[in-house]
């Protein structure tokens, strides 16, 4: 096989790799269950802050993004955050099993800025928090969970 062919076939390759892990069917699941109980949050302000920065992987209020987020394997990615964000803390499902293990963590991500990941605020920069906005929140959760 000369050079020529050789590419050609690992293009025929990528390609079709391509379109076919498009067949799968994780990553299509884009739901919304419904909301069922939240916080009672102390001010209107703290839950527009944490639905600007945390809703989309810990609510049922999924914002499922940008048209390339639905594509393999970009979606299988978003799915599993959403997915494990859900299981680990849910906004949307608080009196039914959604508060985070130790209410604490809620404070702690934020102090470490561990929270949202990296990865997210790359392509989300509308979920960026400024400090201030951070040390509001910070507040916000401190005294929502005193409520
Ligand atoms: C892009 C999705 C995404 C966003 C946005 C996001 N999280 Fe998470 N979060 C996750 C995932 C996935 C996990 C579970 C895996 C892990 O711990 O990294 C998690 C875990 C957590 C946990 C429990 C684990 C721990 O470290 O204690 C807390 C608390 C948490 N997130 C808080 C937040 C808060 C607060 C925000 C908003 C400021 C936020 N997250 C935004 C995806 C997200």
């Amino acid at each position: 096989m000369n050079i020529k062919k050789i590419v050609i076939w690992g293009a025929v390759i990528l390609v079709g790799g391509f379109l076919l892990i498009q067949l799968a069917p994780y990553g299509r699941n884009h739901t919304n269950p419904p909301v069922q109980s939240e916080p009672n949050w102390d001010s209107p302000q703290t839950r527009a802050l944490a639905k600007t920065a945390c809703f989309d992987c810990h609510s049922n209020e999924t914002n499922w993004g940008r048209w390339y987020e639905s594509v393999a394997p970009a979606s299988w990615l978003v799915q599993r955050d959403v997915e494990e964000g859900r299981q680990n803390l849910n906004f949307s499902e608080w009196n039914q099993g959604g508060k985070p293990r130790e209410a604490g963590d809620l404070i702690e991500v934020l102090q470490r800025g561990s929270m949202p990941p990296a990865q997210y605020l790359l392509l989300h920069s509308e979920a960026k928090l400024t400090p201030d906005e951070i040390n509001q929140l910070i507040a916000g959760f401190q005294a929502t969970l005193k409520n």
